[in-house]
């Protein structure tokens, strides 16, 4: 196999690297990456056996614990990835694996809902405590810390609410007591936010969103250090098996290949989107991470190089006419997923965010009326003229 390292497209900008970045060609010479559909390997002798056992001799061993088209993926994620089944996989794989019984853990309150079960419901099981805050808050967050906080964890811009974080300031907080900061940078997208470089120490991705961004397959992404992938990471996903598949990475790593061109056109559709329903006399609240009418403005502009595919709506009429929006919808689908090509309007107090509280919901903004739009690839005026229509009917 010869290889196109990252270390060789290293100064290539993004754009660049996301499409070429961590190519493995075969003897064949094939332009597009191989799919390796296999789950073990096998040896010369039994001398290379143990030999890639021990890790003197550096191939591959078994596809739960590495896989070629999998590493392909990971080295073309630019900053050093490690690639799971699924989002929650990733998250719960970054949040879990460096703690242990007696460790603390602050998080925002404004979670992804499995994210908030994984800190709220299942941390505090073994014996690891959780705070919630609110996430702009800074202040909290200072209270919050103890002697015995190991890890912070939020997203931003939050799900479905599409509040912002202010990564370096929390950063500098968790940091302030020896606490790393993981970001579940889902919303951003790679392409708008650089977490690590803004002070984090570990990001998550659902891969399954934007990465894809075709609505294929699941998959997740750790990014981090050498030191905290080797020391927390490596060894969790060896032994406890949330890895992979073959098959899933490589419809990720062409995802990559388009995913700077796709997250651009949909941002710039999805602005245009927001513009145009600011004003709708049917809407009570419009939030966009790009609009000078934003919440934390400041913020999106300090830590975000673009704004959202994504766009949050409170119809006025709670939830009846909530669902008469979404019901009226030709163009964008009724789901509860984001980041496809096609357009996607969610109802998250029914869905996502159904297992909280409504006080739980309504502390997070979550009202009845509140629909989260996912901004497809389509042109951007038919998806304008289809929320039009369908806001006649709410
Ligand atoms: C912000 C956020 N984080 C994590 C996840 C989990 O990802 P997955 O569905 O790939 O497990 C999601 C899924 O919707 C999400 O929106």
């Amino acid at each position: 196999m010869s290889e196109t390292k990252t270390s060789a497209t290293a100064n290539y900008r993004p754009e660049t690297r996301l499409v070429h970045s961590g190519t493995l060609r075969s003897q064949y010479g094939e332009t597009s990456e191989a799919l390796f559909l296999t789950q073990g390997f096998v040896y010369d002798t039994a001398e290379q056996c143990e030999a890639r056992f021990t890790g003197a001799d550096p191939g591959f061993l078994y596809s739960r614990f590495s896989n070629p088209t999998v590493a392909m993926f990971e080295q073309r994620m630019i900053e050093l990835a490690r690639a799971t089944a699924t989002g929650m996989a990733a998250v719960t794989t970054a949040i879990l694996a460096p703690l242990r019984s007696g460790d603390h853990v602050v998080a925002a309150k404004a979670l992804f809902g499995s994210c908030r079960y994984v800190v709220e419901d299942l941390l505090p099981r073994y014996g690891i405590e959780s705070t919630l805050v609110d996430g702009h808050d800074l202040d909290q967050w200072q209270k919050a810390m103890r002697p015995n906080t190991k890890s912070c964890f939020l997203e931003s811009p939050t799900n479905p609410t599409l509040d912002v974080v202010d990564i370096a300031a929390v950063a500098d907080i968790a940091h302030s007591v020896g606490a790393r900061l993981i970001v579940d940078n889902v919303f951003a997208t790679p392409i708008w936010q650089s977490p690590l470089s803004l002070g984090a120490d570990v990001v998550v991705y659902s891969a399954t969103k934007h990465i894809d961004g075709q609505g294929r397959c699941l998959g997740g992404v750790i990014l981090s250090s050498n030191t905290f992938i080797q020391e927390h990471i490596h060894n969790f996903l060896r032994q406890t098996g949330p890895a992979m598949s073959p098959f899933n990475a490589w419809v990720l790593l062409k995802g990559l290949e388009t995913l700077s061109l796709r997250v651009k056109a949909q941002t710039e559709s999805a602005g245009a989107i927001a513009d145009a329903l600011a004003q709708h006399p049917k809407i009570s609240r419009l939030v966009y991470p790009g609009r000078a009418d934003h919440p934390q403005a400041a913020i999106v502009k300090k830590q975000m190089r673009g704004g959202s595919t994504m766009i949050g709506f409170e119809v006025k009429g709670g939830k009846a006419a909530a669902f008469r929006t979404l019901n009226a919808m030709k163009l964008a689908k009724i789901s509860n997923n984001l980041g496809d090509s096609k357009s996607i309007v969610t109802h998250p107090a029914t869905t996502t965010h159904q297992r909280l509280t409504p006080e739980a919901r309504a502390e997070l903004g979550i009202s009845e009326g509140f629909i989260r739009f996912s901004t497809g690839l389509e042109h951007k005026d038919d998806l304008i003229e289809d929320l039009n229509a369908a806001l006649e009917k709410a």
